[in-house]
C-alpha cells in the first residue's frame, strides 16, 4: 500500500491531514460517485453516461501499484479525490509515458486535493519508471489547464473539435511533462526547486514578475510610491511596487504583519484602491519607538495612523494594535478575514516567519502572494538567520514557490497550498 502521511506538528490551526494511498475495492463506490459527478459537468471527461459499480468492478485490476497506480486521497476518513496513471499507448516505444487522470469530489474543491495528487504522481514517477506524463484536457477546462501549467506541464498538442459533447464540439489539449523536468540549469544558475515544480514554469513566473516591475517604472504609481518610500518605509521601492501590484491583482484579503509607520500598508492600500474591488487590508503593529536617521519615531502607532490618514487610506485599513502572536490579534485577523481567504501576506515584523504563517495557513489561498522581508543580511544577524531558515524550510517542503529576491532583503513568492502531510 502506498501511504504518504505524517502529522503537521507545528500548525496551531486546523489543517486537515491528507493521506494518499492505493485504492482498494472498498473505495470503488466513492471513486465512481466522484467520476459520475464529473461526467455530469461535461467539463472533465469524454465519458457521457454514468458508470456503474458492476461495469467498473475490474477498474482497479487494470492498474498496478508499482507501475501504473490508482490512488485515492483520503481526508478525515473520506475519499476527497483520486488519481490514476495508465499506459499512454500500447506500443513499446511509449512504455515510459503514462496518461494521468485526476478527479476531485465537489465537496473538497479548492483545497489543493488535485494539486497534491498531481505533485505526488510527478514526484513518484521516476520510481514508477515513468519518464513523461500526459493529461488529456478539454480546451474549455481552464482550471485544470491552469493547474497543470503551474505544475510544469506544457501544451504539447491540440486536437481541434475532436470531441462532441451534446451538440458542442470540444478541443482536446494534450498537456505533457517530462519526469524529471529537463533544463534544470539555465545560464549556470540552478533554480531553487519547489518540490516537483518544473524549473521552466518557475523561471517563466520569475521573469514575468521582473517584467511587470519594469513596466511599472513607466507609470505614475512609480513616482507616487517613491514619495511613500522616502517618507514612510524601510523597504526598497521595488518591493513597494510589487506590494502595490499584488494588492491590486490578488484575490482575497490582505494581511500585513509589522506595519511600522505605514510605507508598505499605503502601497497595498493604493493597490486595493486601483483594483476597484473591495478587499480587507489588515495591518498588525505592536507599536513602540525607533531611533532611525530617516524614519525615527517616538510613537510608531501614532505616526502610522497619521500617515494612513494623510494618504487618505485610513478607511481601507483595519489596524490591529498588538503583538502578532497574541491570541487576541490572531482572532481579530481571522474575524476580519471571515470565510474569505488571504490573497497577499506581507511579513515584515520579527524573525519568526513560520510562526506567522502557521497562524493563518488554513486561510492562505492557493497561490497567495507572499512578501517576506529579512531574508538577506549579514550572515551572523540574529534576525536574518532564523528568518531565512524558516523560509528555506517552507520552500524545501514545496509550501512556498520562490519568485525572486528584491530590494535589500526581501523574498517574494507564492504559497503553494502546503499539503497537510508535509512537515514544514
Ligand atoms: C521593519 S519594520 C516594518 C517596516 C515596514 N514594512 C515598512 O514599509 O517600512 C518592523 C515593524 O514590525 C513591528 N513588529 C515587530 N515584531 C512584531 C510583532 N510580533 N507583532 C507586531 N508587530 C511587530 C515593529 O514594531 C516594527 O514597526
Amino acid at each position: 500500500m502506498t501511504a504518504v502521511t505524517s502529522e503537521n506538528r507545528r500548525s496551531q490551526t486546523a489543517a486537515t491531514k491528507m493521506i494518499i494511498r492505493d485504492a482498494g475495492d472498498a473505495d470503488l463506490p466513492a471513486i465512481i460517485d466522484i467520476y459520475n459527478a464529473a461526467i455530469a459537468t461535461r467539463m472533465a471527461t469524454a465519458q457521457l453516461d454514468p458508470v456503474t459499480l458492476e461495469e467498473r468492478r475490474d477498474w482497479l485490476k487494470e492498474h498496478s501499484p508499482d507501475r501504473h497506480p490508482f490512488w485515492v486521497l483520503e481526508t478525515d476518513g473520506r475519499i476527497a479525490g483520486w488519481l490514476s496513471l495508465k499506459p499512454f499507448a500500447p506500443r513499446c516505444a511509449y512504455r515510459g509515458t503514462a496518461e494521468i487522470s485526476v478527479y476531485v469530489d465537489e465537496k473538497f474543491r479548492r483545497r489543493g486535493v488535485a494539486r497534491r495528487l498531481l505533485e505526488e504522481a510527478i514526484a513518484r514517477s521516476p520510481s514508477l519508471g515513468i519518464t513523461a506524463i500526459v493529461g488529456l484536457i478539454f480546451g474549455q477546462n481552464d482550471p485544470s489547464l491552469k493547474l497543470f501549467e503551474q505544475l510544469g506541464f506544457q501544451r504539447w498538442g491540440l486536437l481541434p473539435g475532436i470531441a462532441r459533447l451534446e451538440d458542442v464540439e470540444r478541443d482536446l489539449i494534450v498537456m505533457g511533462r517530462r519526469c524529471p523536468a529537463r533544463d534544470d540549469t539555465i545560464t549556470g544558475l540552478t533554480l531553487q526547486r519547489t518540490g516537483p515544480m518544473s524549473s521552466n514554469s518557475q523561471l517563466n513566473d520569475c521573469l514575468n514578475l521582473m517584467h511587470t516591475l519594469m513596466q511599472y517604472r513607466q507609470e505614475p504609481i512609480h513616482a507616487e510610491l517613491l514619495k511613500i518610500r522616502d517618507k514612510h518605509s524601510m523597504l526598497h521601492l521595488d518591493v513597494l511596487i510589487l506590494i502595490y501590484h499584488f494588492a491590486k491583482i490578488c484575490m482575497g484579503q490582505i494581511v500585513e504583519v509589522g506595519a511600522f509607520v505605514g510605507g508598505a500598508t499605503i502601497a497595498a492600500a493604493f493597490g486595493v484602491r486601483d483594483s476597484g474591488k473591495r478587499k480587507a487590508l489588515i495591518a498588525i503593529e505592536q507599536g513602540g519607538s525607533l531611533k532611525h536617521k530617516r524614519l525615527g519615531t517616538r510613537n510608531i502607532l501614532r505616526d502610522l495612523e497619521r500617515n494612513l490618514a494623510r494618504r487618505r487610506v485610513s478607511e481601507m485599513v483595519t489596524l490591529i494594535k498588538g503583538h502578532s502572536f497574541d491570541p487576541g490579534t490572531i482572532a481579530a485577523v481571522r474575524q476580519t478575514v471571515g470565510s474569505d481567504e488571504i490573497g497577499l501576506l506581507i511579513l515584515d515584523a520579527d524573525a519568526a516567519k513560520q510562526r506567522e504563517i502557521d497562524c493563518y495557513r488554513d486561510k492562505l489561498a492557493d497561490g497567495c502572494w507572499m512578501v517576506i522581508d529579512d531574508y538577506y543580511g549579514p550572515a551572523a544577524d540574529s534576525k536574518i538567520t532564523p528568518a531565512r531558515a524558516d523560509v528555506d524550510a517552507l520552500v524545501a517542503a514545496g509550501c512556498l514557490q520562490l519568485l525572486g529576491f528584491y530590494g535589500w532583503s526581501t523574498w517574494v513568492g507564492r504559497w503553494r497550498g502546503c499539503a497537510a502531510e508535509v512537515i514544514c
